[in-house]
């Protein structure tokens, strides 16, 4: 199986490990990627929607592997159990959605998980922090028009960051696209400003310049 740049990237963070769970599955896709490859032996590939599910199944039974990606009607990781899962994979998910599993009590026996949210990504590294976690590894993965951000975080205390650590983590600094990130990050923001500077609620403007004055340390 042939994974996109976002997607391969997900499965590089996620590596070699016995069991897997990708919460929000969908095509599940990552699971037999990562069984194809002889890096996972046992996955759960769970998803909150019965339609998804279903996509999910038709790929596993096409792939050969309904005897190892089991299916999982599952909330978050609500369905998991302990020690079904030593890596867990949320991808393509928004930020805040991810921000309240993490912020659940989670099944024992993980080892690290693998975020990819695809908006508030600031409020994830918090939540990571927030839940007992550190984060291991990021990565940017440029696809398209866009650029994504995948976190690895496992248990562990005391990673201290700064606000600006948040917006812009210390582990993507030396990433091969960086530059191009932060350029991006730049426009997006400007076009924000540019639409929210004459509403009557200064807020979402405010932030905006705050989050430019940031990226622009970088340019
Ligand atoms: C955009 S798809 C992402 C699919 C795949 N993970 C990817 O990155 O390409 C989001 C999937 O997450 C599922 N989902 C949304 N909220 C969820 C939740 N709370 N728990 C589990 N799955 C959820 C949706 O049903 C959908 O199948």
């Amino acid at each position: 199986m042939n994974l996109t740049i976002r997607l391969k990237t997900v499965a590089d963070l996620a590596g070699k490990c016995t069991s897997l769970a990708d919460i929000g599955t969908d095509h599940a896709y990552i699971p037999i990627y990562l069984m194809q490859k002889g890096l996972i032996s046992k996955a759960i590939a769970a998803d909150i929607n019965e339609g998804p599910l279903e996509r999910a199944d038709k790929n596993i039974r096409k792939a050969g592997l309904s005897d190892k990606i089991t299916l999982r009607l599952s909330n978050g990781l609500d369905n998991i159990n302990d020690n079904e899962a030593e890596t867990v994979v949320i991808a393509g998910m928004g930020g805040e959605i991810i921000s309240r599993m993490l912020e659940k009590p989670k099944p024992a026996g993980i080892k690290r998980i693998v975020l990819q949210p695809m908006t508030d990504i600031p409020l994830v590294r918090r939540k990571i922090h927030e839940n007992g976690m550190i984060i291991t590894a990021e990565r940017l993965a440029a696809e398209k028009d866009k650029i994504y951000t995948v976190i690895a975080c496992e248990y562990g205390t005391c990673q201290q960051f700064s606000d600006e650590d948040y917006i812009v983590s210390p582990f993507i600094k030396d990433d091969p696209i960086f530059d191009e990130y932060i350029k991006k990050q730049l426009g997006i923001c400007k076009n924000n400003l540019e639409k929210t500077k004459n509403a009557e609620n200064k807020e979402f403007s405010a932030q905006f310049e705050y989050l430019i004055s940031i990226y622009q340390k970088f340019i």
